[in-house]
């Protein structure tokens, strides 16, 4: 199976997480996994330049816990299966991943859905994937969003991730398809 799921990145420099800190000390419900909008003030200020640069912004940023022991559901991020990147910062749980997924024959298909922070994604049931794929995410990787995936947190910690879903740049919400991403961010791609 060709890799058309992650690539870790180096930046060329390491992002403040902030944001993060921010939303992780005044978390109470360790037990429950949630999502967090965070606007892009409150990201490092060396990340939104880097972008411009290469054409890109950020259509929006969240953050997404998820609490020890915790396999997420099998998703789409937005309303529709179409190949488009994000780049994710993990903090904690080490040994977790991401899963990457195909829809076995026969299946009815996903359900649309929103998040508690209002994003609408597609919802599939877990009995009806296979799994084709999975990596543990860097500080940060490329991931494909756009692509059935979830996330295996079969550690004992908590599990963080800074999420930005990119566009292209001067766009209102034109995505980047994996493809294109990877052509893109070549330079600062990761071996392997
Ligand atoms: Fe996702």
């Amino acid at each position: 199976m060709d890799n058309r799921f992650a690539r870790d990145l180096d930046l060329g420099f390491t992002a403040s997480i902030a944001a993060l800190d921010r939303i992780r000390s005044s978390y109470q419900t360790p037990e429950k996994s949630s999502i967090f909008k965070v606007n892009l003030s409150e990201l490092d200020g060396r990340i939104c330049p880097f972008l411009w640069d290469l054409g890109i912004s950020i259509f929006h940023s969240e953050v997404f816990y998820t609490s020890p022991g915790r396999f997420t559901t099998v998703h789409v991020d937005g309303p529709d299966l179409d190949d488009h990147c994000k780049i994710n910062w993990v903090y904690g749980a080490p040994g977790s991943r991401m899963v990457w997924y195909e829809e076995a024959p026969g299946s009815s298909g996903p359900r649309s859905m929103r998040t508690a922070i209002g994003s609408s994604y597609l919802a599939y049931d877990a009995d009806t994937c296979n799994p084709i794929f999975h990596a543990e995410i860097g500080q940060p990787s490329l991931v494909n969003a756009g692509f059935p995936h979830n996330v295996h947190n079969d550690t004992n910690e908590q599990r963080w991730c800074v999420s930005l879903v990119l566009k292209y740049a001067n766009t209102e919400r034109h995505f980047v398809p994996w493809d294109h991403a990877v052509e893109i961010f070549a330079p600062f791609l990761k071996s392997g």
